[in-house]
């Protein structure tokens, strides 16, 4: 969302703080990594793991790892039984992100499969009481056709980035645009679900299966 600096700083003071390796991600994810403003960051970060404590849930699905910033927050609120399964493409963040896993107790909670999570999705035989999209913009729309049938009643998917940096109003979108269009419209049009479209950092499509 657009927001002045001093509302920006007012927000993150006013939230909880990162932990320290959630930190540590951050600055090296900044410092080292290509795009860092892919990562969720500190407020969307606290958002989602204090989504993951109300929801409770015993499976959670992420699509788009990166850093592993989010995995382990969204990991915060897993079941003691529970398990986060989080995809990413890109093999080349393997090393740094099994290294953070490991330095973290949630670390033992999370499965972290590379690959393109178009064909891993329908391999997997369990369902989610948790999905978070969050990589290319291109298959969301796929991405959510795809998961959800193994979403129970109840179970809730986050969606990032749907303004897109504002673009969505945008008179002659680009492709990607295009494409969070699409993908907003056809989850408003859903009936099986509820959702709000929440103006958090970039926007975060919230949904709950209702039937
Ligand atoms: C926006 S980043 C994820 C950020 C992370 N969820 C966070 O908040 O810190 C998107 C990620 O999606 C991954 N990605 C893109 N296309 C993919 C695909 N087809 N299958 C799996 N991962 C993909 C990219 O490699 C990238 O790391």
């Amino acid at each position: 969302m657009i927001m002045n600096i001093e509302l920006e700083q007012y927000i993150e003071k006013h939230t909880a703080p990162e932990s320290d390796l959630l930190k540590k991600i951050n600055r090296d994810t900044n410092v080292e990594v290509l795009k860092p403003h892919m990562l969720s960051g500190h407020v969307q970060g606290r958002f989602l793991s204090l989504i993951s404590r109300w929801v409770k849930p015993k499976r959670i699905l992420e699509i788009g790892t990166y850093t592993g910033y989010s995995a382990l927050c969204l990991a915060e609120g897993l079941d003691a039984d529970g398990k986060l399964i989080t995809l990413d493409v890109n093999e080349e963040l393997e090393e740094r992100v099994r290294g953070y896993f490991k330095q973290s107790p949630l670390g033992n909670y999370i499965e972290y499969k590379i690959g393109d999570a178009r064909k891993i999705i329908p391999s997997l035989n369990e369902t989610f009481d948790l999905v978070f999209i969050d990589a290319d913009k291109e298959s969301y729309s796929l991405y959510y056709d795809l998961v959800i049938d193994k979403v129970p009643v109840g179970g809730c998917i986050l969606a990032d980035n749907v303004l897109w940096s504002g673009k969505v109003t945008d008179e002659k979108p680009d492709k990607d645009t295009r494409a969070i269009i699409h993908f907003n419209q056809k989850i408003s049009d859903d009936e099986r679900v509820e959702n709000v479209l929440v103006s958090l950092r970039d926007g975060l499509m919230m949904i709950r299966k209702i039937k």
